[in-house]
């Protein structure tokens, strides 16, 4: 299994300060910065843009961009988020996008491509994408907000693509904690995007330690 990676959803951080909790949580130990873009369309609500992108570069040059496109057409505007300086850029499945070509096209702009699957995505329809990606993600939440319940019947999909990709980053975002963290990890995900658990410890920093004491004991 790949390395264990933990990185902070920066939708549950302060909006008025996000380039300063960008650097909170590299200080604190986390992995990388998980960037939701949500369209209005695609999910029901609206996030942020290629500027946000823009601004983590800037304030945390040396970090992994982890950048979540909730979107319906990310064939017409991946390039902005690898302009912007995202090192992966994850699409969704269940997007208008044809995955043949544009995981291919982030991939020739310098970016690590990564498909993303809702809940009730079955694992089978990305199957034919697997070997055109880093990443893939499995959403333990139907997307568009932060603060909700992991759905634990996503759990099988990880199993069965944990078996065929020993090597991959599989990871899941939406209702991670401790707990909900350990179960994803012993189902095969190693890369875990934690927004509002992160952002409401007294200590990010003793949360990420836990999460990682937690999953390797
Ligand atoms: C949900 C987003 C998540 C969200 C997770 O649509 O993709 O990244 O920030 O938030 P929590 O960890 O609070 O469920
Ligand atoms: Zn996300």
């Amino acid at each position: 299994m790949p390395d264990l990676k933990i990185m902070p959803s920066i939708l549950a951080a302060n909006r008025g300060f996000l380039d300063r909790d960008c650097k909170i949580c590299m200080d604190q130990g986390a992995d990388g910065i998980h960037v939701d873009v949500m369209d209005g369309h695609f999910v029901p609500n609206l996030s942020y843009g290629p500027d946000i992108v823009e601004m983590a570069r800037t304030a945390v040059p040396q970090a992994h961009l982890n950048v979540h496109l909730m979107i319906t057409n990310p064939h017409e505007r991946y390039e902005l988020f690898t302009e912007a300086g995202a090192d992966t850029l994850l699409v969704h499945s269940e997007s208008e996008a044809a995955m043949a070509s544009l995981l291919p096209a982030i991939r020739k702009a310098g970016t690590r491509p990564g498909i993303v699957l809702n809940p009730d995505t079955p694992v089978d329809t990305i199957l034919p994408f697997v070997d055109l990606v880093d990443e893939v993600l499995f959403m333990t939440v139907f997307p568009g907000f932060g603060g909700q319940e992991f759905i634990p019947r996503v759990m099988p999909g990880i199993r069965v693509l944990r078996d065929k990709y020993p090597d991959l980053d599989i990871s899941v975002d939406g209702g991670l904690n401790r707990e909900t963290c350990k179960t994803a990890f012993d189902h095969g995900a190693n890369l875990f995007h934690i927004g509002s658990h992160l952002f409401k410890a007294s200590s990010m920093q003793e949360e990420i330690l836990a999460i990682r004491t937690t999953l390797l004991s």
